[in-house]
């Protein structure tokens, strides 16, 4: 059976992007019970060169959205400590381990991980293999499609599915792009057309036609979605509902559910200033979703009392006005 299997209706795999510090805890728990997507994507696991590597483990919990599984990203650029690393992750269940070449972040970069693997195929190819050869599960890469440009994208790629990974997910940006300029979904066919493997796009899909042209322009295989899946949490089951031509029926209650998991599943050691700062931070997603909600989001955003289910209260009735047109 395929690594990325589609559903019966054919509808691609689908997978929730890592996004450290947005796509934590609380919202994976929050969108995990509105769900609609076959795997999710931890954020990345640091591993610095003086990693503590059962400590570290320790971060990652195999079943913490059970059904839903959730694969294990890891970041370094120690060989030996990233074999290690996956072998702790395997060892707390990680059905798959992806090791992340994309994170732009300069303390990172300035470490040799992330993006900056991406300037040298070489090391790139080094370190893959350290994880690759260290467990039994399934390795795969996420990366962007270069470092300052995309002179060494074709040897990256090739470099990549040399280590033997199972498939590479494709985030079309350089790391001097950041989130900037549109994601290059060209890149993403590029791929497809060069590699044996898998190809798994990601960048940009917002909506359920984003993901359809994705698919045929990219001829990708399966979809990876951040930041769309943030601004519409119901974005996976649409997509799937197309395939299926069953229509999805949103419900206010779902949406309700998530926000409040949301809240309830923040840190207990979280100061209430912060919890009231996520919040503010996961509708500024939201209410970006149409011009309606927009003209609310400066209200939310600037909400002045420190208390999380104050600030829930407050944009309920808010939300409430524009969500059925948004998310549609
Ligand atoms: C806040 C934030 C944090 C991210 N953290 C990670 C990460 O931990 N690992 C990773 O591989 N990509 C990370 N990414 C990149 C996303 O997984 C994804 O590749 C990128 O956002 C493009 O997809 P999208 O347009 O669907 O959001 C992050 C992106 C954002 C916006």
């Amino acid at each position: 059976m395929s690594i990325l299997p589609k559903d019966e209706n054919g509808c691609p795999y689908l997978q929730l992007a890592p996004m450290e510090g947005v796509g934590d805890y609380s919202f994976r728990k929050a969108i995990a019970s509105i769900g609609g997507f076959d795997e999710a994507v931890r954020d990345f696991i640091r591993v610095p060169r003086n990693a503590h590597i059962k400590s570290l483990g320790k971060m990652y919990t195999a079943n913490e959205l059970s059904p839903i599984p959730m694969a294990a990203q890891i970041m370094g650029a120690d060989p030996d400590l990233m074999g290690e690393m996956a072998q702790e992750l395997e060892r707390r269940g990680a059905l798959r381990i992806d090791v992340n070449c994309g994170c732009p972040s300069n303390t990172v970069t300035g470490r040799g991980a992330g993006s900056s693997l991406l300037k040298e195929p070489d090391f790139l190819h080094e370190v893959v293999k350290a994880v690759v050869k260290a467990v039994r599960v399934p390795v795969t890469i996420k990366m962007r499609a270069g470092f300052e440009d995309t002179s060494l994208f074709k040897e990256n790629l090739f470099a990549a599915q040399e280590t033997g990974v199972q498939y590479i997910t494709l985030h079309p940006r350089t790391k001097v792009d950041g989130y900037g300029p549109p994601a290059r979904w060209e890149l993403i066919a590029e791929a497809k057309s060069l590699l044996k493997v898998p190809v798994v796009g990601n960048g940009d899909i917002l909506n359920v036609q984003d993901a359809l042209n994705m698919l045929q322009i990219t001829k990708c295989d399966a979809l990876m979605i951040g930041r769309g899946s943030i601004i519409n949490p119901f974005i996976f089951h649409q997509i799937k509902a197309h395939f299926s031509k069953a229509p999805y029926c949103l419900k206010w209650d779902d949406l309700l559910s998530y926000l409040n998991i949301y809240v309830a599943a923040a840190p207990v050691e979280a100061s209430v200033r912060l919890r009231v700062g996520k919040l503010k931070q996961l509708f500024g997603f939201l209410f970006k979703n149409s011009a309606k909600l927009l003209e609310k989001r400066q209200a939310i955003l600037t909400f002045e009392q420190q208390d999380p289910d104050a600030l829930l209260a407050y944009a309920k009735p808010l939300l409430q006005e524009g969500w059925l047109f948004a998310f549609t």
